[in-house]
């Protein structure tokens, strides 16, 4: 399926205009919500952001890493991308949601570590830089209120930017929760691309 999605990818003007608010999301610190119909290609856009094609299976696995040919690829992916892409489970709890992307950023943030310093003979055990600039949620309507704070913990206390990615009506369910709401910067609405509509017709 990633690999299928890696060969299909192609660079819309939508997917041009994402990358631009992922930017402008990183350069003014703030919360971004992407929202847009079904099957527009948001998804697609936010992994090809983040090289979760080829980063995330490898993320997700973990067991096995010290041995993956592509775990010179992943690293220096992930050094370039500095991002994570999540997907909440249907009905997960926030205790999935935190086991989950807790061992997610711990993976990201190693495999950085280990492309910018892997080569230092005698790194400090014990580091406080921390290198993951950006955390995507996919499909941002599953997280419950609970789940919400957790990510806007994540965006401030460690200083990691969030996108919030989910369908038309997102916005509005958010600005009832002001706690979050009050970092949200803009709303990128994710249209239906041209090329994408003709080639699917
Ligand atoms: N940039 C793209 N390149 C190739 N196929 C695309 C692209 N964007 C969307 N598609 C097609 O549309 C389908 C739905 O895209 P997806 O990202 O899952 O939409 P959304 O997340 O907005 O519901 C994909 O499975 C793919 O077939
Ligand atoms: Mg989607």
């Amino acid at each position: 399926m990633s690999g299928e999605r890696a060969r299909k990818f192609i660079a819309t003007k939508e997917h041009r205009r994402f990358t631009e608010f992922a930017e402008a999301v990183r350069k003014h610190r703030y919360v971004g919500l992407c929202y847009g119909a079904a099957g527009g290609g948001k998804t697609l856009s936010a992994r090809r952001y983040a090289h979760w094609d080829l980063a995330g299976p490898y993320v997700e696995a973990w067991a096995g890493r010290r041995r993956d040919p592509l775990r010179a690829k992943v690293r220096s992916a992930l050094a370039r991308s500095r991002t994570i892409f999540h997907t909440p489970s249907v009905l997960g709890t926030l205790r999935d949601l935190k086991e989950t992307l807790g061992e997610h950023i711990t993976r990201v943030d190693t495999c950085i570590d280990d492309h910018l310093y892997g080569h230092v003979k005698c790194r400090a055990i014990t580091r406080d830089e921390f290198h993951i600039e950006m955390l995507i949620v996919d499909e941002a309507e599953r997280l419950s209120v609970t789940a919400l704070e957790f990510i806007r913990d994540i965006f401030d206390r460690r200083g990691v930017d969030v996108i919030l990615i989910g369908m038309p009506g997102m916005e509005k369910r958010l600005s009832r929760y002001p706690q979050l709401y009050s970092r949200v910067g803009f709303a990128h609405h994710y249209g239906l691309c041209k090329a994408m509509n003709s080639r699917s017709s």
